[in-house]
This record gives C-alpha cells, structure tokens and sequence, in this order.
C-alpha cells in the first residue's frame, strides 16, 4: 500500500478501535538535508564537536565511537553547502563531459556528502529509533552523531540502521552524515548519484515489528481455501525479556475486517529477535488480476501484556500465479501472456530521484500499451513502484542486482525477498542478468546457492535468471552445467534462433524470455542517418539482438506457445548506454517510449500486438514533408484489425490484409493534407485514424497529465508542452525553445524533451520542444493548497498557461515529517 495511504489507514483506524496515540511513528526525514559535492579531508575538522582532542592524532582519536572527524562528525559546519531535499540525484545536475563514462550517460559522478540534524523528544528516551534510507547511489557510508554505523555497497538496497543507543534528546541535537561514492559504479547504464530515494525515522516500542519484519502473502490451501500463513519477526531492544503475542486482522477495500487471528505468546530477549507464526482463513476475497487489482490490508499488531505496543500494515492480494512447461503463466488458473518491459529507473528531469507519482505515471503508460508485465532491469526497485504495481495490475519480474552467492551478498538478496515478498504483483524473482558464470558450473552452484536462499524466505514465487548464453552443450543438449539447470524458470535473452532447441533440452521447464529486441528508434525521426539519428521504423537494432525488431521479437515469442512471454529491451528510454551511437548521444535510443514517457513507433507497434479486447490502429509517420512532394514515404498501418484501407486526400492508395505481426507498409507519394485509414474487421469499421500536414506553430499548448495535486511535497505530474498551428494541431516537426514561469505552491523539479542527443540542462526554466514534444515535471509544495500554474512562451508564439489544482492534504493523511 501507498505508504501515505497506510499510514492515514492505521491511525484512522487504531484511533477507532482503542483510541491510542499511532503504536508507531513514520517520519519523512526527505526535507532539508545539507549537501556538498566533492569529498571532505578528515582533517579539515578533526575530532567534532565537544571531542576532548590530545593532539591531532587521528588514528588514535578518530577511531573511537562518537568521534569521527571532518564531514562525519558532529558539529561541523556545514552552514554554507546547498539545502536539499530528498529524493536527490546531483549527477543529473551536472553538464554533459565526453570525458566522463560513456555507460553512465556522459556526466561526472564523483563524491558527494549528505549531512541533517534533528531533535527528539525527552519522552522518546526508551522507544527503538531506526533510520531507513531507502536507496543511495552507489557506495555509502553512514555516520550517526559521530559514529560510523552502516556501510552500504549497493545503490539499491536499503539501509535500515538502529540508532537507539547513539540518540540524544532535548536540545542536544543528532547529526546524520552520510558520505556517498558515486566514484564507484555497479551497472553499464545512468545509476545517478546521492541518497535519491526516500529516507525515515521510525519510532517504535523497543518490542516491535522488525523492518520488513511481516511476511502475509496469502496462499490457496490445496483444499481450495485462501489463507495467509503470517510470519512476523519481533524484535527486542529494550533491556528486559519480552513476552509478546501477535494479532492480524484483514481488511477489505471499504475498510471491513473480514478475517483475523492471533498467535501463541513468544518471548523475545533483549537486542533478540523471534518469530510468531499464525494463519488466517480468509473466505471468498475478491482475487487480485491484472484487470481487478482488489488489495486487502493486512494489519499486525504486537501485544505485550495484553496491551497493543506496535502495528504495521501491509497490502495483501488474493492471487495464484504458476509457470508451467506446457502452458507458460497463470495467474488464477487461467493462462497469460507477459508482455513485458524491462525497465531502468531514470526519468527525464529528474535521474534517478523519482517521485513516487512518476512510478505511477509510468506504469499507466505501459498499460495503455497493452503491456502487463515489468522487469526491475537489472536492480532492486523503488518500493513505490511495486506499491504502484500492486495498485494498478501490473506483474512484476523483480530483479536483484548482484550474482553473488556470498555472505554480504546474500544478505542483499535476503533484503530484497523480505521486503517484496508481499506484493501481489511480484511474480518472479531473477537472480542475474548475462552472467559470464551463467554457463559454468561455478554459475550453477551460485544459482543453487541464491534459490535455496530465497526458497527459505518465500516457497510461492519461482526463481529464473536473465541468461544470454549456455543453456546448451555443445551437442545442442541441455548443458548438465549451467544456471538454468537449478532454477525454477528457465530464462532465455535474446538467442530467438536457439528457441526450439532450448525448448527441446528443457522439455519439463516453464521458459521465459526474460530479455528481447534491443530496438533502437529516436522520437518521431524517420530516416536514419547513422550519425545520431535512428529511424523510427521497427527496422534497427544492434548486432547482439539478431533479427530483433519489435515485431520480429514478439512473433518469434508467440509462436513458443509453451513460453510464459517476453520482457522487451526496454519501455522506457534511459541515460547512458548510448546505442546504437555514442557521443553525443547521452542516452540509448531504446524504448518503446522516450525518457519523458513519449510514445515511439515501437510503442504503437505493441498496442496493436498486445491489446486484444478493443481495436487499435495507428499510422506512422506523421505528414508533414514539405519539400518532399512526390516522392514516396514510407508509412506504417499497426493495428489488431484484419484490412485497412488508406487514402490520400480522400483517394484511396490501397486496401491491405495486416499481417497480425508485421502489420501493414505502404509506400505512399507525398502530398500534404490528409493520410486517413480505415480498419476492418470481418469487412466492417472497427477503427479510423488520420495524420494531417499541419501548419507553422503559432501558439504554445500544455497539457498536465492530470489536474490535481495533493499539497503534500511529494506529488508530482508531468506536463506535456506542444506547439500547436492556427488549427489547434500538435505540430509533430516542431523544434523550438520555450521558457517556462511558475506560480502557487509547487516547483519546476525537471525537464525534458527525449532526445537522446539533448545537451540542455534538465534542470530550470528553459526547455526545447523535440519534434513536437517536451515536458515540465511539477511538484506540489508540503501543506499547501490553491493553484498551480504553468506559464510557458517562446518567441513569436501565443503563450500557454495551464492551471494545476493543489488539494490540501488532511492531516490524517499527510505524511508525517521531522523537522531539521
Ligand atoms: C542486454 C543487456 C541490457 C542492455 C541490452 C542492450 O544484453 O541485458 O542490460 O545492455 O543488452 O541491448
């Protein structure tokens, strides 16, 4: 659940039944952060605040607890370094530098210090105080008032650090510093840099829920009934042995209890932790689908001595999944396609530090597509996605980062399955991605080890790994040494041509294609000219990705009937690998759409393959070629319909069969004015779509993506800016800069235009509209209200204004913050 929604839940809720003050607190530590770019000598600040110093020794005084010096320590002046908020990512405030890592996007990365303070309350002395920052790009290390407490060498895992003996209360103040290395890279694509997601302070009774410490998934019992089988890890850091018993009660979607049930009293000692098991029945629930996404609330409460002392809930739903050699996916019995995404996790505007809307943004893009399925490509994701996932009916392939069967590493993956493992829309865990071990026996016992690791943790979801290569021996048999042989799903990248064989070497394994096509296209360009431009026309893709277009992909896809679907390269463009070109390309030309959520060709071409229960029909490009009178263009029809007929200027060109995968092409002489088509289906309409040659822009359009924002800093929308003709007509060959003015309580955070090659800053008051398009992404202000709005101009045209409504946030449902 939307943690904002959870949170206005349990207090609303535990207000009703036993009128207590919330069992815990959640606090937003997101505002007013402090941050320096570049590293800090230890020296420049020797020993902190308050630190009795016997001469400037530091491997003597620095290496005792509480006594960190430079940035790290307590009491270091950090008055004159820049005010941030979280979710922060600096690498995408910086210029683009040839010389930087081409991988990453061309930008500086370097090092970078975090620093915040914040009091406590005398009356939080003997509570359990936990700081949780959810993700930091890509090496951390964390100092609590002068205290080294956490290193984190992952971008993409949690911290979750216990800051309860360290903390200070009254008017003595408590320092977070946070040193981040984003020197150091884990993956061949944009990572940003800095804390960019969020971070908290929990407050919560020393016997408490440990973090991510419930595990509720409901489950079919084989006598047909739904139950979950609730584990919940308690932990202890008060001083005495605590006796505790756990209850969980569900609750529908109008906020009913329909089930509960309580555990057996277990004793948890002090800085211990123990396990209380219970299940619930749960009778009929409404199921959990793509279509029907019904969410339950799990609520767990901890009683010690009869009395509640902590409460966390979580989002259940009701759903069978299964990967079956013969029938590919099932969710509730029935058998469904994936057609999946693989996905990064940059947008434009704003890198890596997504605001949690934009997830959501982002998943109702690919659902419009047609798509209902999403690879986490190739790390850990935001948990705000897989909230979004749960909230909108989109399956998940949840993808860990490192192929690692050691200790610190499985801890990592331990992480991972421990905080997903209650998402309905987690389907699959994948363990690697193209791993040169992947065909080796050194691969295979790592895969065993992983598997049985996450087996121990969640029996419901199967396992697989992203593999490109040695699935097959050299005698085109199953290769007895390779990772597929010991995970549940046998995943295939790419090696299309090699699909029977697989098929025929793995007669008794679900297989997925967990990675396919590569297609490359740039927005609304349609010839390639092999500098920095790719046409967009389904017909480009690199070397590695064969005969890989869109189309070419999913056909081969579909005709495995036993597979379970496919997850395509990618659906959505990102920063860094530049293919197929590289500077001054920053970003790949991949994507079904761009870095702002665009639609692409490839984007068209998967509705029409996708989408079954309406009709869709496109035509590509669009018909403004002046100069070109004439000559033959090349245009696409992509549709699910049987025929479409197209005209020129109500001429008919040709009425065509469509292929159900390479559609339908027609070379069509230029004239400007109206290219319309018409689909059938069995000789009747079923569709009608046309492109116009519009005029010269001559005014500007914005168009938000919705009209409301809750005030509470944290929601944010996209906005669409277009140059329209004297018509109204979006003008789609449109390249212009525009400026940007705002007012009322929000802000300009980012923007963009998803042109792989674009130098512009992302950040400020100037975007270029990209053969058409560009995009402004606004954030409401914390605990405000009225309107937001959106003034743009550019020079010769009619300006646009677009108001934004900004709803308070009721107090019940804002999320709780702790001031600096
Ligand atoms: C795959 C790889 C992806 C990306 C893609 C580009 O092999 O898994 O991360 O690099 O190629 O085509």
């Amino acid at each position: 659940m939307n943690r904002l929604l959870a949170l206005a839940f349990l207090t609303l809720s535990l207000a009703a039944s036993v009128r207590a003050a919330p069992l815990r607190e959640t606090l937003s530590l997101d505002e007013g952060w402090r941050f320096h770019l570049g590293d800090i000598a230890r020296e420049s600040f020797p020993g902190g605040q308050g630190v009795n110093l016997y001469g400037p020794d530091i491997t003597y005084h620095g290496a005792k607890a509480g006594s960190a010096w430079g940035a790290a320590a307590r009491g270091y002046d950090d008055s004159g370094w820049k005010r941030v908020d979280l979710p922060h990512d600096w690498v995408v405030e910086q210029p683009f530098d040839e010389k930087a890592l081409k991988q990453q996007g061309y930008r500086p990365r370097g090092i970078g210090w975090y620093r915040r303070t914040f009091k406590l309350s005398p009356a939080d002395r003997g509570k359990n105080l936990e700081l949780q920052l959810d993700g930091a790009a890509t090496h951390a290390t964390v100092y609590f008032n002068g205290s080294e407490v956490q290193h984190n060498w992952s971008g993409y895992s949690s911290m979750y650090v216990n800051l309860t003996p360290m903390a200070r209360y009254g008017d003595d103040i408590n320092t977070i510093a946070v040193r981040v290395d984003a020197a150091d890279t884990e993956g061949w694509w944009y990572e940003g840099g800095g804390l960019y997601r969020h971070a908290w302070l929990v407050k919560r009774s020393p016997l408490h829920i440990a973090t991510d410490g419930v595990h509720a998934n409901p489950v079919k019992a084989t006598d047909g009934q739904w139950v979950i089988p609730a584990e919940v890890t308690l932990a202890n850091t008060g001083p005495e042995v605590a006796s505790a018993r756990v209850e969980v009660a569900v609750f529908d979607a109008a906020g009913q209890r329909v089930a509960g049930g309580s555990s057996a009293a277990v004793s948890v000692v002090p800085q211990g932790e123990a396990l209380a098991k219970l299940t619930v029945r749960v009778t009929a629930p409404r199921l959990w689908s793509i279509d029907a996404p019904n969410l339950y609330t799990v609520r767990t409460t901890v009683l010690r001595d009869g009395k509640p002392v902590d409460a966390v809930d979580t989002t259940a739903g009701f759903r069978t999944i299964r990967f079956d050699a013969k029938q590919g996916f099932l969710l509730n019995g029935q058998p469904l396609k994936l057609k999946g995404t693989s996905n990064h996790q940059d947008h434009a505007g704003v890198g890596v530090a997504m605001p949690d809307s934009l997830w959501e943004f982002r998943l109702r893009k690919l659902k419009e597509m047609g798509s209902n399925a999403y690879r986490t490509a190739h790390n850990p994701p935001a948990k705000e996605l897989l909230d979004a996932a749960d909230r909108l009916g989109m399956l998940v392939m949840d993808e860990t980062r490192h192929f690692n069967a050691s200790t610190e590493y499985l801890q990592q993956l331990r992480w991972l399955v421990r905080r997903d493992r209650n998402h309905p829309s987690v389907i699959l865990w994948s363990l690697f991605n193209e791993e040169g071990l992947q065909g080796t026996e050194e691969g295979m016992e790592m895969a065993r080890v992983m598997n049985a690791v996450v087996k121990q943790l969640d029996a419901t979801r199967p396992t697989t790994g992203a593999q490109n290569k040695g699935h097959l021996g050299p005698d085109g048999k199953a290769n007895p040494k390779n990772a597929a042989q010991v995970l549940d799903v046998v995943g295939i990248n790419y090696e299309a041509d090699l699909y029977d064989k697989i098929r025929a070497a793995y007669p008794d394994k679900p297989i997925v294609s967990t990675e396919d096509t590569s297609q490359v296209m740039t927005r609304g360009e349609y010839t390639t000219d092999w500098k920095q431009v790719v046409a967009s026309y389904d017909e480009v893709f690199p070397g590695w990705a064969a005969t890989s277009s869109a189309r070419n992909s999913w056909e081969a896809i579909m005709k495995q009937t036993s597979f379970a679907g496919g997850f395509s390269w990618t659906g959505f463009a990102y920063r860094g690998e530049p293919t197929p070109y590289g500077w001054p390309s920053a970003s790949s030309h991949f994507g079904a759409l761009d870095l702002c959520g665009f639609p692409k060709t490839e984007f068209f071409v998967r509705q029409a393959m996708f989408v079954k229960d309406r009709p869709v029909l496109t035509l590509v490009p669009h018909w403004n070629w002046a100069g070109k009178e004439g000559q033959n263009i090349k245009v696409l029809g992509l549709t699910n319909a049987e025929t479409v007929a197209l005209s020129l200027n109500g001429q008919l060109v040709e009425e065509k069969k469509v292929d159900p995968f390479k559609m339908v092409e027609w070379q069509v002489p230029y004239a400007p004015g109206r290219l319309e088509a018409v689909a059938k289906k069995a000789g009747r309409e079923v569709a009608r779509f046309a492109v116009e040659t519009t005029g010269a822009p001559v005014a500007l359009r914005l168009a938000p993506d919705r009209k409301a924002l809750a005030g509470d800093g944290r929601d944010a929308v996209p906005v669409t800016v277009e140059a329209v003709d004297a018509q109204g007509r979006p003008v789609p060959t449109a390249n212009l800069a525009v400026e940007l003015a705002l007012r009322g309580p929000g802000a300009n955070i980012g923007v963009g235009n998803g042109d792989p090659n674009s130098h512009d800053p992302e950040k400020g008051n100037r975007v270029r509209i990209y053969n058409g398009l560009a995009q402004v992404i606004l954030q409401s202000r914390r605990d405000s209200a009225g309107d937001l709005v959106l003034r743009a101009t550019a020079a010769g045209l009619k300006a646009a204004e677009t108001t934004i409504e900004v709803r308070a946030v009721p107090a019940m449902a804002a999320v709780p913050v702790l001031a600096p």
